[in-house]
């Protein structure tokens, strides 16, 4: 059977659990694609898998292979594929259900993926799919936020913050985002028209009739949350659990929450936004696949600015 190198995890448990070896190399069916492997990323939702937090939720196949980001070039395409050939430059999001990109290869279908950046490199393409996704998700498919409104996005100046600034700010979306006094700086550069430091303001103080908040952390930052929004505002939530209709109710407000989609069409115009220089994917660090724990390790820290991207090549 042919092989490739990849991280899988055999066990649940920490980062040490990530073991770079030998893997069977993937096949792709019927609309499907093999892409080989130029850059992955490390999201949050990796370390929670490999911990076991998400257990109860989805079964896991072990040995696992994570890593729901890739940039690359693909190798082969399945029956049925039309829109791609071998030597194609493309970037996408893998289903989250299936085995991921930290390795030498990975099987996407079709529609997962889109041609990548051109004028991006594989490192910085590999950061943007499941966050930029997630965050054009939230504003525009969920909040359906348009010119003049305004935003809090929480957790600003991380993966998902960072592009969600500033996919509102070129749709003319007034925002607000919160990050700690280090990111200050950083948050104004992105184009925040109110930049909150958590640490010595609290942002229901400052932000009020807002129609949007996109709430990334939970508990008693959601709780605050709610009385940001002007009636008939809407609250996404990024993470679990479902927020409460009945706090929803009592504000005169909505909420929801979201799982980010493949959505090649989506990735497409990220791709041309990104061409032209209008988004800009933050890279915090970029380790070579072996080093999967180390990047991991960094992740879980929960104080990194845009992405951590594993290379392949
Ligand atoms: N539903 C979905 O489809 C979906 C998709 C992607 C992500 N998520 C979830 O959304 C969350 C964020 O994802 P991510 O990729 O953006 O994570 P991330 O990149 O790891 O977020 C790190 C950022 O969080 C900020 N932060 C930490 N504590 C904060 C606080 N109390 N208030 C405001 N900002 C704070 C940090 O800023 P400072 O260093 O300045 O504190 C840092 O920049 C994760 O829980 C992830 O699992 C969900």
């Amino acid at each position: 059977m042919p092989t490739m190198k990849a991280v899988r995890f055999h066990a649940y448990g920490g980062p040490d659990v990530l073991i770079y070896e030998d893997a069977p190399k993937p096949e792709p069916g019927a609309g499907e694609v093999l892409v080989k492997v130029h850059a992955t990323s490390v999201n949050p939702i990796d370390w929670k898998v490999r911990a076991g937090h998400l257990k109860n939720f989805r079964e896991y196949p072990l040995p696992f292979i994570l890593g729901w980001d890739v940039s690359g070039v693909v190798e082969s395409a399945g029956l049925g594929v039309s829109g791609f050939k071998p030597g194609d430059e493309v970037y996408g999001r893998p289903d989250l259900g299936r085995s991921g990109a930290y390795a030498e290869y990975v099987v996407v279908k079709e529609g997962e993926i889109s041609r990548k950046p051109k004028n991006l490199d594989h490192v910085h393409s590999a950061a943007i799919p499941l966050v930029g996704l997630t965050a054009w998700q939230a504003l525009f498919d969920t909040a359906g936020l348009k010119a003049g409104q305004k935003v809090l996005i929480h957790a600003a100046a991380g993966g998902v913050g960072h592009l969600a600034v500033q996919f509102a700010k070129l749709k003319g979306v007034y925002v607000a985002g919160t990050a700690s006094g280090r990111n200050q700086e950083y948050l104004k550069q992105l184009g925040c028209d109110l930049v909150i430091d958590y640490e010595t303001t609290r942002f229901e103080d400052v932000v009020h009739d807002y129609d949007a908040v996109v709430e990334s952390m939970g508990g008693d930052v959601r709780n605050r949350s709610w009385k940001v929004l002007k009636k008939g505002g809407i609250l996404v939530a990024l993470i679990g659990p479902p927020p409460s209709e009945e706090d929803a109710k009592a504000h005169r407000v909505r909420a929801s929450i979201i799982w980010g989609q493949a959505n090649r069409e989506q990735l497409t115009e990220i791709a041309r936004l990104a061409d032209e220089g209008q988004v800009h994917a933050e890279i915090a660090a970029a380790f070579p696949l072996r080093d999967a724990a180390k990047a991991h390790q960094m992740s879980e820290t929960e104080h990194v600015r845009g992405k951590i991207v594993l290379q392949v090549i």
